[in-house]
């Protein structure tokens, strides 16, 4: 008799709320995209299952939930007729943007008296580091800024990013980012590793700092001598070989980065992003629930400089960065998001970076979201 197969007979899970959470996460604000690609044109988004559209006026970018209440046509393929409204495709009901009150129905003449007595509902958006960000939750609404590492506000930085919807759950793309196994073994074909060369195993525990989970690497080790196997290993020829048990560690930190005093290379907090700091700049990424199966993934690489610097990491981002680590590389966490398909699953000993973060999660008790009645006209 051998070990059980995985996932046979068990049918309780250790996880209920971050099971219940496959639709995201409420009361968080979240990234939906660079602000200079929404225009007066309405435009579509999905956000934790809800349908919205977006809309310039000016410097001001308005959220509405992206359905007409007279017979549910999309608000997203209306017009722009008069200044602050959309009027919707179909019959010309025109929308307060800031509002959502019903303003006018035009093909019901100045006079009619449907006007007032509906709205739709509306989403706080605020625009901070070159994204526009939406509340989606209840209650009062936090500032935008609960929701942003305070270095990114607090600082002077320029920055590369990249923003698109990718197939899969926003938690499995959670848990990849965090997923201590995944980054020594599935980014070893990587070109970025050319670069940035990572160890074959560590020893790894899960420290909380503020509101950050820190994968903490106590045992570094850059080869492993497998019983029967051999030896595997990712060293490379010109052993180039940081020690990654703080960021950067034997090399010139930028004093932003070593003023964090970040005790790992990889953090992660709630709704879900990921930070990895390495010594000159950090990477971050946003796993933004879309719906079920999709998750927009917003990712930016911040150098806290100006001047010549700034211009040269800019040159370097847009050169090479944005191909070899926010291309190629995320690729391929993309691809493992997209084929994941647990549970049923068995996890190891490097897994205690997806259990510390789903009880993380658990103990947060935070509200998910649950599935939205897209047929339901509100009044
Ligand atoms: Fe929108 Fe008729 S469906 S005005």
């Amino acid at each position: 008799e051998g070990p059980a197969p995985v996932g046979e007979g068990q049918d309780w899970s250790a996880w209920p709320l971050y099971d219940s959470s496959e639709l995201g996460l409420r009361n968080y604000w979240y990234p939906v995209g660079w602000a200079d690609r929404f225009g007066s044109k309405p435009q579509a988004i999905r956000l934790l299952g809800e349908d919205l559209a977006l809309v310039r006026e000016g410097e001001e970018i308005y959220a509405l939930h992206d359905r007409c209440p007279h017979r549910g046509v999309p608000l997203s393929l209306g017009r722009r007729e008069f200044p602050d409204t959309v009027s919707c495709a179909y019959h010309g009901w025109t929308f307060d943007l800031q509002s959502g009150e019903l303003r006018a129905a035009l093909t019901d003449g100045p006079e009619s008296p449907i006007c007032g007595k509906l709205k739709v509902r509306t989403y706080p958006v605020e625009q901070r580091l070159g994204l526009v960000w939406i509340y989606v939750g209840d209650g009062p609404v936090p500032p935008v800024e609960r929701d942003i590492p305070d270095e990114l506000l607090d600082n002077d930085f320029v920055m590369g990013g990249r923003s698109d919807v990718r197939e899969g759950n926003w938690r499995f793309a959670a848990e990849n980012g965090f997923d201590e196994g995944h980054a020594k073994y599935l980014h070893n074909t990587a070109l970025w590793r050319l670069f940035k060369v990572m160890p074959a195993w560590n020893k790894t525990r899960i420290q909380q700092v503020g509101t950050w989970l820190v994968r903490v690497q106590d045992e570094v080790h850059w080869e492993g001598n497998y019983p029967g196997l051999g030896v595997w290993t990712n060293k490379r020829w010109w052993k180039r070989m940081p020690l990654p048990d703080r960021p950067g560690r034997g090399k010139k930190i930028n004093p932003v980065i070593d003023s964090l005093e970040i005790p790992g290379f990889v953090s992660i907090r709630l709704p879900g992003l990921l930070r990895v700091a390495y010594p000159k700049f950090i990477h971050y990424e946003w796993y933004v629930p879309v719906d079920e199966d999709h998750v927009r993934y917003v990712q930016m690489m911040v150098r806290f400089e100006r001047g010549l610097p700034a211009t040269a990491f800019k040159a370097g981002y847009l050169g090479a960065i944005r191909w070899l680590f926010h291309g190629q590389f995320t690729k391929q966490d993309a691809w493992m998001v997209d084929v994941t398909d647990a549970p049923p699953e068995r996890l190891y000993r490097p897994d205690s970076s997806i259990t510390t973060w789903r009880r993380h999660l658990e103990k947060s008790k935070p509200t998910p979201q649950t599935r939205p009645l897209r047929k339901k006209a509100e009044r």
